[in-house]
């Protein structure tokens, strides 16, 4: 997100919308990378396991990181040679969210479309032929 637009809620509730999703569709969570866009800035003599501890012990803030864990996100691990984004390093950090609404009951219909309609689908052809461009 360009800086401008940072701060403003604007991300935090995309990141709502996604959790709704996940939560109607009786998902377990989300997993996804995350970049650690302030750790240049102390790479030359932090590693990196130490910067996303002090990250996630709230020692150190990460515009991207920090506000993701602070929207419930967990830290599961590193991801090495994640991305070519120069302030993150190569490094991603895995973090996934848990749905506290999941139950093993209520998972969803996974066959949407029912078989016979599925079996049936047949690519529309045109009855009539097709006249070549006049000249
Ligand atoms: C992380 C991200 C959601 C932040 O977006 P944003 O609009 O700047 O953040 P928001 O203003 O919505 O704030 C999100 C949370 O961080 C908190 N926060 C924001 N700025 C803060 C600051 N300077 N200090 C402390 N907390 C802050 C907010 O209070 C909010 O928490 P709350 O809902 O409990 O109040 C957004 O940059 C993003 O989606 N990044 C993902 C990029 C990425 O890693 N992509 C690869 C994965 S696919």
């Amino acid at each position: 997100m360009i800086p401008a637009y940072r701060s403003r809620g604007v991300g935090g509730k995309l990141i709502e919308a996604r959790y709704d999703i996940v939560r109607a569709l009786n998902l377990r969570g989300m997993a996804a990378g995350s970049l650690i866009i302030d750790y240049y800035k102390v790479a030359d003599h932090i590693p990196v396991e130490q910067y996303v501890q002090d990250v996630v012990d709230g020692k150190r803030f990460d515009t991207n990181l920090s506000k993701q864990l602070r929207k419930g996100f967990k830290v599961h691990g590193l991801i090495p040679n994640y991305s070519i984004h120069d302030l993150s390093l190569g490094w991603g950090v895995e973090i996934v969210w848990e749905n506290p609404d999941y139950t093993e009951q209520r998972r969803p219909e996974k066959r949407i479309v029912p078989r016979q309609y599925a079996v049936q689908a047949k690519p529309i052809r045109p009855t009539f032929a097709l006249k070549p461009a006049s000249a």
